[in-house]
This record gives C-alpha cells, sequence and structure tokens, in this order.
C-alpha cells in the first residue's frame, strides 16, 4: 500500500489534455523567454499506462450471487420483458427527480424511478408532512401502474438520500453521521440503525435509500469525509454488511424487503474515498489491487448481504470517469462479483463521461449502467436512449438485461403487490424507540482525545457554563444532508421533537440539582449563576459549519483558518481560571492543536444529528457524582498533529499523527495530553512548504471570490453566476476537467474592474516568497483583452500591494485552450506587495473588454525557475 504523507504532494501531474506547456516570454518585469515549463510530473501518467496495460480480475474475490436464481421471478421477467415496447423498456432506464416530473408524465413516458434530491420536497413545501410525501407517493405508483393508454403497468421506484435517518423529511430521527457511528465500533447497532431508518422511510411511501456511503475516505480534505465510517477498510466491510442487513432484512428471512425493509444502494462505486487531494468528483489515482482491497472493501460485504443497488460514482478512476466504465462496472461489478440488481447513475453523472452529454450517453448503458439519474433533462434523454437502442447503438440485449435487472428488483421488493404494511403510520417517524437507538448511537461516537487531570466526567451538580455556536444549534450538531441538501438554512422550529446539546445538559443538570447556563459567546455576569459565583467549568461546543459534497473541500485542514473566533471564546474562559472542555463537531478530523491547548479536555462529538442529549449521558455524572455512561468511542480516522496531514491513514509507512486511529481515552484512563502541541500552521510535506491553494474548483478557505468595480457594492461570487451591479464583469462556474472547476470570466469594458480571491483575515505568506515560489493557474482566454489587464496581490492599507502588467502574457496564449501561466512571486514583491498581510491573494483587473477562465490558483514553492513571468531580484 502506497498511501503515506507527501504521496499526491507538490508536483503532482494535472493530466490535463489541453494543457500545453507555454514557453510564453515576456514578461511582466521583461525577462527574456523561458524554456519550456511544464511542472507536470510523470507520476499520473505511470499509473495511467499500468493500468491500461492489464486489468487484473484476480485482484476481485469472485462471488456468487447473494441470492439463489428464483425461477418464478426469472420468468415474471420474461413475460414482462416479452410484452414491453422499447420505449418502455427505455422508460424504466430513468430515473427522474419529483421537481422535473409529475405523476402524468410518469404515466405517458413509462418511467421507471424517480428520486427526491437533497432539499426538494413534496410540492416543494419544507413542511411537507408525512401524509404529503405518501400521496405524493402514491400518485406517482398509481400513474406507474395506469395502463388505460396501453402498455405494461411496472410499479415505480422512488429512492431518496436517508443518509442519517430520513434527513429531507421534518420529524424524523437523525442519528449521527456515519464518522460518528464509525468510532462507535458496533456493527450491531449499525444493524439497529439501518432498520429504524427504513421503517421510517417506509412511513412515507418512499420505496428506496441511496444509502449507505461505504466509501473509505484517504484525503480527509474532502466534503463527503463525514459520510464514510472509516479511512480504513475493516470498519467499513463490516459496517456495509450490517446497514444492508438492517435496511433491507437478513436476505434469507421472512423480513427481506418485506415492507418494512427496503431497498438499499451501496454508493458510489468505486473509489470516491480516493481522490486526489480530496477532490470531490476528482480522480482516484491508485492500483487496481488498491481499488480493490482498500476501496471496495464495503461492496464485497454489501453484496454478500444481498444489497440491490449500487449506485455509480462521480469519480474516475485514473483517468476514465466510473459512469462510463465498463471494465469496473460490469467485468468487475456484475460478472466477478455476482451482482445481480440494478446499477443506478448518481446526479446527471454520466455526463462527465468521454464524448456524452448530460441529455446523451449510449457509453453509459454499453459500459453497465442500467438507470440514469437524471433531472431537467430526461425527456431528451429519453428519447435519445431509444434512438440508439434502435440505431444499434446500444445493442438490444444490453437494454433487456438492464431492465431485466431493474424488474427483478421491483420484484423481489414486493412493489407489484405494493404491499405497505408501515405506511401512513406516522407515528413512526421519530418515536421514542428509535430517538433511543440515536442516543445510544451519540455517546458511543463520542471520542475522548484529552481529559487533562481527569476532568470528565463533570459534577452536574455544579454551576456548568455552555458556550459555542454549536451549545443550542440542531443545525449545526446535524450537519449536511438535513433537511436541505447542505445542511443550512435550518432553525430550531425546524426540528420538532429534536434536543440540542445544550438542553440535553440542562436536562441532566437539572436533573442533578446543579445548574447550567447558556452564552454563547461565553461572558459571565456576577448574577449569571444563581449563586452569584463563578462557573466550575464551562462546556464550549463550536465547531464546523454544514456542508454537503464539493461545497465542503477544502485546501487545509486547519480548523479556522479565516477566524480565530473559537480560540478567543476559548482564551476568555482560561483568562478566568475555568476549566475548559472543548466538544468539537465537525465531519473530519481537523488540525486543532491550537484549540486544543486551551481546552483541558477535549471530545470529538463529529455530527451526532437529533438526539444531542447523548452528549451530556457521557460528560455528566448522575446527583451522586457518578460517571453514567463511560466513552467507548475509539477514532475511525487518525487525528493530525501537523497540517499538512491530510492524508494520514492508519498503516501508513510513516505514521506520527496526533492520536492514531484506535485511539480514545475512558474514564479509567490517566492520560495527559500536553497543553504545548505545535501550533505551526505551515503546511509541510517531507520537510518541504506545500503548495498554497487559493482556489481549486472552488476559492479554498480562507479566500473567497468577489468582484469589484469602480463605483459600485462588492459582489460576493457565491454560486455558480454572479456579477456586478452593472452587469460588467461576469463569473461563472464552468467545466474544465470535471463539474464546474473552473470560473468564467468576462469583463464587457464598461467601466474598469477585478475579479479578486479574498481573505477577510490578512496571510502572512512572506514563506512563500522566501521559498522561491511561483503564482501558477491554468488560463484559457477566449477573447483577447482591448485594453490593459493586470494581476495583482493586494494587502488592505496603502503602500503594500503589487500590480504587475499581464496583457502581454495573455497575448501570447493560444485563443480558446487552457494552458499554465505561472509568475515569479517575486515580481510582485518588486512591485511593492507586503507579504507578511496578503488580503488579496490575486486580483485580476482589467480595463477593457476580456473573456478567460481561470483554475487551479496556487502558489508553487520552488517553481520561481521555470515560472514563465520573470523579474530581477
Ligand atoms: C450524490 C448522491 C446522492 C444523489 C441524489 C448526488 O449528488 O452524490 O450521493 O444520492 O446526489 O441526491
Ligand atoms: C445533489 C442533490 C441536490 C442537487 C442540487 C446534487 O448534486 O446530489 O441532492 O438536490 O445537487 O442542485
Amino acid at each position: 500500500m502506497n498511501n503515506k504523507i507527501g504521496r499526491f504532494g507538490a508536483g503532482r501531474a494535472m493530466h490535463l489534455a489541453s494543457c500545453i506547456a507555454l514557453a510564453v516570454g515576456l514578461s511582466a518585469c521583461g525577462e527574456a523567454e523561458k524554456p519550456n515549463t511544464s511542472t507536470a510530473s510523470s507520476t499520473s501518467q505511470t499509473v495511467l499506462q499500468d493500468s491500461a496495460a492489464s486489468n487484473s480480475i484476480d485482484v476481485w474475490p469472485a462471488l456468487k450471487p447473494a441470492l439463489p436464481r428464483n425461477e418464478q421471478v426469472e420468468s415474471h421477467i420474461a413475460d414482462l420483458l416479452a410484452r414491453m415496447t422499447l420505449e418502455e423498456k427505455v422508460g424504466q432506464m430513468m430515473q427522474a427527480e419529483i421537481k422535473f416530473i409529475t405523476p402524468e408524465e410518469v404515466k405517458q413516458y413509462h418511467i421507471g424511478s424517480i428520486l427526491n434530491g437533497g432539499g426538494t420536497f413534496p410540492n416543494n413545501d419544507k413542511f411537507a408532512t408525512p401524509d404529503d410525501w405518501r400521496q405524493l407517493a402514491d400518485d406517482y405508483f398509481a400513474a406507474s401502474m395506469d395502463t388505460s393508454d396501453g402498455g405494461v403497468a411496472i410499479p415505480i421506484i422512488w429512492g431518496s438520500d436517508a443518509v442519517h435517518g430520513h434527513n429531507n423529511v421534518i420529524g424524523a430521527t437523525l442519528f449521527p453521521h456515519n464518522i460518528g457511528l464509525g468510532a462507535a465500533r458496533d456493527p450491531e447497532l449499525i444493524r439497529r440503525i439501518g432498520e429504524a431508518t427504513a421503517r421510517e422511510v417506509a412511513v412515507t411511501g418512499v420505496d428506496w435509500t441511496f444509502a449507505p456511503t461505504i466509501a473509505v475516505v484517504r484525503d480527509d480534505r474532502w466534503g463527503r469525509t463525514f459520510e464514510s465510517y472509516s479511512e480504513d477498510p475493516e470498519i467499513v466491510a463490516a459496517y456495509a454488511r450490517e446497514m444492508i442487513k438492517g435496511i433491507q432484512g437478513d436476505k434469507s428471512s421472512e423480513e427481506f424487503l418485506d415492507g418494512h425493509h427496503l431497498v438499499s444502494a451501496a454508493k458510489h462505486f468505486v473509489g470516491d474515498g480516493g481522490t486526489t487531494r480530496g477532490i470531490d468528483r476528482g480522480d482516484t489515482e491508485v492500483s487496481e489491487k488498491e481499488l480493490a482491497e482498500i476501496h471496495a472493501a464495503g461492496y464485497i460485504t454489501a453484496l454478500e448481504s444481498g444489497v440491490q443497488s449500487v449506485m455509480a460514482s462521480f469519480n474516475s478512476w485514473n483517468g476514465k470517469r466510473l459512469h462510463g466504465h465498463k471494465y469496473l462496472l460490469t467485468d468487475v461489478l456484475k460478472e466477478r462479483l455476482g451482482f445481480d440488481g440494478f446499477v443506478v447513475g448518481d446526479w446527471n453523472g454520466h455526463r462527465f463521461v468521454d464524448g456524452c452529454t448530460v441529455d446523451s450517453c449510449a457509453q453509459a448503458v454499453n459500459a453497465g449502467l442500467d438507470i440514469f439519474m437524471i433531472t431537467a433533462e430526461w425527456k431528451a434523454l429519453l428519447k435519445n436512449t431509444i434512438a440508439q437502442a434502435q440505431s444499434g447503438e446500444i445493442p438490444m440485449n444490453r437494454i433487456d438485461d438492464a431492465v431485466s435487472r431493474i424488474l427483478r428488483v421491483k420484484i423481489r421488493a414486493g412493489l407489484f403487490e405494493r404491499d405497505r404494511p408501515l405506511a401512513g403510520k406516522n407515528g413512526i417517524l421519530g418515536s421514542d424507540e428509535h430517538r433511543a437507538i440515536a442516543r445510544e448511537a451519540v455517546r458511543k461516537s463520542l471520542v475522548l482525545l484529552k481529559n487533562n487531570d481527569q476532568l470528565l466526567p463533570v459534577d452536574a451538580g455544579k454551576n456548568i457554563l455552555v458556550a459555542g455556536d454549536g451549545a443550542d444549534n440542531i443545525s449545526k450538531q446535524s450537519g449536511g444532508w438535513t433537511i436541505s441538501w447542505q445542511g443550512t438554512g435550518n432553525t430550531a422550529e425546524d426540528f420538532p421533537g429534536a434536543t440540542s446539546i445544550y438542553t440535553g445538559i440542562k436536562q441532566a443538570v437539572d436533573a442533578a440539582g446543579g445548574e447550567a447556563v447558556l452564552s454563547v459567546d461565553g461572558e459571565i455576569k456576577e448574577d449569571t449563576f444563581s449563586n452569584n459565583a463563578k462557573p466550575d467549568v464551562a462546556i464550549v461546543i463550536y465547531g464546523e459549519e454544514p456542508y454537503a459534497e464539493w461545497h465542503g473541500d477544502i485546501a487545509s485542514i486547519e480548523y479556522q483558518l479565516g477566524s480565530k473566533a473559537d480560540q478567543e471564546l476559548l482564551q476568555k474562559l482560561k483568562a478566568q481560571n475555568i476549566p475548559v472542555v472543548s466538544v468539537f463537531l465537525s465531519g473530519r478530523p481537523l488540525w486543532v492543536n491550537k484549540e486544543l491547548n486551551l481546552s483541558d479536555a477535549f471530545v470529538a462529538a463529529w455530527l451526532p444529528g437529533s438526539e444531542g442529549a447523548g452528549v451530556a449521558d457521557v460528560l455528566l455524572t448522575d446527583a451522586d457524582g457518578n460517571k453514567r455512561h463511560d466513552f467507548t468511542g475509539q477514532l475511525s480516522f487518525t487525528w493530525p498533529g501537523q497540517v499538512h496531514q491530510t492524508v494520514i491513514n492508519r498503516n501508513d509507512v510513516e505514521y506520527q499523527p496526533l492520536f492514531a486511529y484506535g485511539y480514545g481515552l475512558d474514564y479509567t484512563s490517566d492520560t495527559q495530553v500536553a497543553n504545548n502541541l505545535n501550533e505551526d500552521g505551515e503546511s509541510y510535506v517531507d520537510g518541504k512548504l506545500e503548495d498554497a491553494w487559493l482556489m481549486v474548483s472552488r476559492p479554498r478557505a480562507p479566500w473567497k471570490l468577489y468582484i469589484e468595480e469602480e463605483g459600485s457594492d462588492l459582489q460576493w461570487v457565491n454560486g455558480n453566476l454572479a456579477s456586478s451591479a452593472d452587469d460588467n464583469i461576469v463569473v461563472a462556474s464552468i467545466d474544465m476537467l470535471s463539474q464546474e472547476d473552473a470560473r468564467a470570466l468576462t469583463w464587457k469594458g464598461l467601466r474598469a474592474g477585478s475579479v479578486v480571491l479574498h481573505t477577510q483575515k490578512p496571510q502572512d505568506l512572506s514563506r512563500y516568497l522566501a521559498e522561491a515560489s511561483a503564482l501558477t493557474m491554468e488560463v484559457r482566454v477566449d477573447e483577447m483583452p482591448t485594453a490593459s489587464v493586470s494581476a495583482q496581490i493586494n494587502c488592505d492599507g496603502s503602500d503594500c500591494s503589487g500590480a504587475l502588467p499581464l496583457q502581454n502574457t495573455l497575448s501570447k496564449l493560444p485563443v480558446g485552450e487552457w494552458a499554465e501561466v505561472s509568475i515569479d512571486l517575486q515580481c510582485f514583491a518588486e512591485a511593492g506587495a507586503d507579504f507578511t498581510k496578503v488580503s488579496q491573494g490575486l486580483s485580476l483587473h482589467s480595463k477593457g473588454k476580456l473573456t478567460m477562465a481561470v483554475a487551479n490558483i496556487k502558489f508553487v514553492p520552488g517553481a520561481r525557475e521555470q515560472a514563465q513571468v520573470r523579474c530581477g531580484s
């Protein structure tokens, strides 16, 4: 296994087919022509060739289908197939989103499946009741069975992301996200959670959950790290087996898919957790052996448990997209691993396959995709896929195979009978019984990282200050995939029946005769406590804000890179000699040395979900001062001690974590953690300063993008499209190699203005200057500038900004093609930039018209020599 720190460090190749290494002479600082300056290393090319040369099927176990062939089911399939038209067959292969399709259209086009994406609700109503959900499910079902216009009745199947409980539905039990469950190390608990989740989903008439995610996450910068049980295949494999049993029921019992148990989807096949630099939907550059043994470990056990669907992943394996990967989808998954259910695509994921568009992708079907997950463009995709079957571009036997698989699952799941024993039993949703399981999971997921002088458990009879913006914040403790897709925009009213961490503490303290007071900002007044005394202890609850998918990708694992609000809060309490317990809410391990140094005790609480009382169950004693529950959680992810340790995993050759995989204290431990952990946040790999990424796919924290124009207000670029007030400057997300991984910048020339990567807290980047770095970026000029353009590195004050003319450099680039541009940082310094307090990491300023695109903006140590734009120094 080759996965030690720094494996994908500086100089990692981007295989940008159209990225040409340019010898643009230049320059802004008047230097002579430089030789060809590709910074690409050959590493990824090597991997590519290796894997292309020979696939080695024998690294995968040969599995038999999990369920024995059932002749009755197979003849039912054959009978249906024989009666279906091509249009009906292809209709089965479409999964449309409920925002984009009506029941009437399901009937008309014989659509086989629907989904609700994150943040989509029946009637567009966030507060849709369980009855509203069920009614809509009934309407779609009735439409699918309505043969009044001819055709064969095939029940529709509705899928939903019930990834930590039935999380799209108000009032559902929200279990801890997978990362917390991983720490619980309790496969039996996982099975009960799967079972409870399936029951809550069944109440609403939904048939299928897009869960579990069985990614094995290797780089904690990935925005979906929290959806993963562990960085190690051991836990993921054990949990996948049980989660599938929980959701679908035991395959060899009567409970299998009995309506209390539903269809499950193992996702995302395969390698989603292994992408280089943790980029969502990126490229997993590993050997086939590593793919099979690490990333696919959960699929083996999920298949053994009889999982009925597998979701293809957005990512590529060594440059080739999974949605179009015949070898992995067909040769490996369906043949070698004996999978007889269906493969569903991910959200328009087929469109990234070479040669495909969102509405046309024969390649995916031919590779083995059985159902397209398709949003707005489902009609066009349906039409094109039918045409491709007619022309023979997609062989008929492939269509028949796909439809057989879909029908097989629908028959097994009893959808033809539509016998739904739980539909409408609304009391099951968020029931006490299910909440008790979630609360148990919260208790078991907590990992005690530090407990100096055995500060914990806290005596519940004392004065307890509860601080931090995560204390009374169910939205924050629940993370992404909670009611909305990103988990943002929710308030306390959106969580009926849920308990915040503070409320749980207060209940326990009240019961024990102590006093708990909430003070989010940590302010303490004389009369904060009724006995006018100081707090005996402060419990401070803080951490990451919710995010999902690529919105959560980060460049640095330093916690609160841009702001230091929580450190200041901890400091304020420490300064008053109040013992501090940190309860850290996060979707991944982060570099928190500073926060650890400021805490006497530190608990990793992950994203516990709706049952915040589980935290108090462990942290606080009973009235007699006795512990109630001990800590049992153990890290399922290695905790980093250095800010560059983004890819640090159990069994690494060089393994120097702060807290190793498996670590977790309990009340019998007397381990003291030093209070002077290294606070140098600079990022080194093998002793070398790491690249500083300002933008990769999206601006990386602490950097944010805005548009600045003379005479008008700043416009922040938050979504994928933004423009200045007068529409003169437009910034739009576009695709370079993957979805929205680049920005198109347009200046219409009405007036001068800039597009800026800004940080609120000025950054000291002088190390980069000292280490002979260059600013590098991918650039595509679509329309040459009509007036002067500059690249600038600026600070907030005067006399500390440096601007370099860029027009000349741009004018030498080939129009419409991506190319790398690199500029010696020294040039900015010579032009006046003060690198000790940079607030604009890059500002692109144009006086006239210009249309260009940029991507991958970074400072690369040691790249000065090869920079195209050089200056004397
Ligand atoms: C995600 C999947 C999810 C699907 C439907 C995709 O963007 O990658 O995990 O199941 O959307 O919401
Ligand atoms: C997500 C969906 C979400 C959608 C919003 C997708 O990538 O998977 O669940 O609703 O984006 O645009």
